[in-house]
């Protein structure tokens, strides 16, 4: 089943670091880091908002329409994020005084809460929307659209060419779907129980690392490591994973599960 909404989770998570970096400078009024932070938004948000409006959204809306409902609500929230950061640009280009700081600390927060609010909505309802109503077919074609406009940064670019989708599912795979039906059903349905609820991506693929450790599975270590690392996740946390399972599992387990998380991930 293709993951259609990956690349653009992976790209949020992006988004989400910088908006961190974003609140840091604003605390100790650091006009050029904020300049910096400004530089990357114009850039690579324009990219990613070309592919929920131009790619996504048209897809998901011939399922939900686009006039009124999330789709609608999404894009007017687009509008909204160009007014705060064309409101941010102002207050940073005023006087730097005690007032114009304030106005810059306020226009700036307004932003990170607002890009915040709108990253968490599309993680938690639409995007596993498209995830439900999209077909296989209009998944595919989705995904060879966004491939055409390229990326935020590497992390991301690399996330758009892992095999996020089964151009070619293992044969064995596909006969074993062709008799079982019902099974694969029951499997797509348990995989958007894993989308549905409050942790986001990031967390919800640590969960998984430590759960598939805990059982000593092999394949699924291997699997989360990937998927944790696609979200955005950085090799010393997955370490960080293997450390807490230490006391629980042993260290024989442990020892063997940081190798297949390395070998996965190198
Ligand atoms: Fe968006
Ligand atoms: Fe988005």
């Amino acid at each position: 089943m293709t993951d259609v909404t990956r690349v653009l989770r992976r790209e949020h998570q992006t988004v989400l670091g910088k908006l961190d970096e974003f609140e840091r400078a604003l605390e100790r009024h650091d006009a050029a880091a904020l300049r910096g932070a400004l530089e990357f938004f114009d850039e690579k948000l324009a990219v990613h908002r070309k592919k929920e409006e131009e790619i996504l959204f048209p897809a998901l809306g011939r399922h939900i329409g686009t006039e009124v409902g999330p789709i609608a609500c999404m894009l007017e929230e687009h509008r909204d994020e160009a007014d705060k950061f064309r409101a941010f640009k102002e207050a940073i280009s005023g006087d730097g005084g005690p007032d114009g700081r304030a106005r810059v600390r306020a226009a700036g927060r307004d932003v990170l809460s607002h890009l915040r609010d709108h990253i968490q909505k599309e993680d938690t309802v639409l995007f596993p929307m498209a995830e439900r109503l999209l077909s296989e077919e209009e998944k595919r074609e989705v995904h060879a659209n966004m491939e055409t406009v390229g990326s935020c940064c590497p992390e991301c670019a690399q996330a758009m060419v892992e095999p996020n989708v089964q151009k070619a599912a293992p044969e064995a795979y596909r006969n074993f779907v062709a008799r079982h039906p019902l099974l694969e059903k029951s499997w797509d349905l348990l995989r958007e129980a894993e989308s549905t609820g409050p942790l986001d991506e990031r967390a919800v693929r640590l969960v998984k690392l430590g759960i598939a450790l805990g059982a000593y599975r092999e394949g699924a270590v291997r699997s989360a490591a990937r998927k944790a690392r696609a979200a955005g996740v950085m090799e010393d946390e997955l370490h960080q994973v293997v450390a807490l399972a230490a006391s629980t599992i042993g260290f024989p387990s442990v020892v063997a599960g940081e190798s297949w998380i390395l070998d996965a991930i190198a």
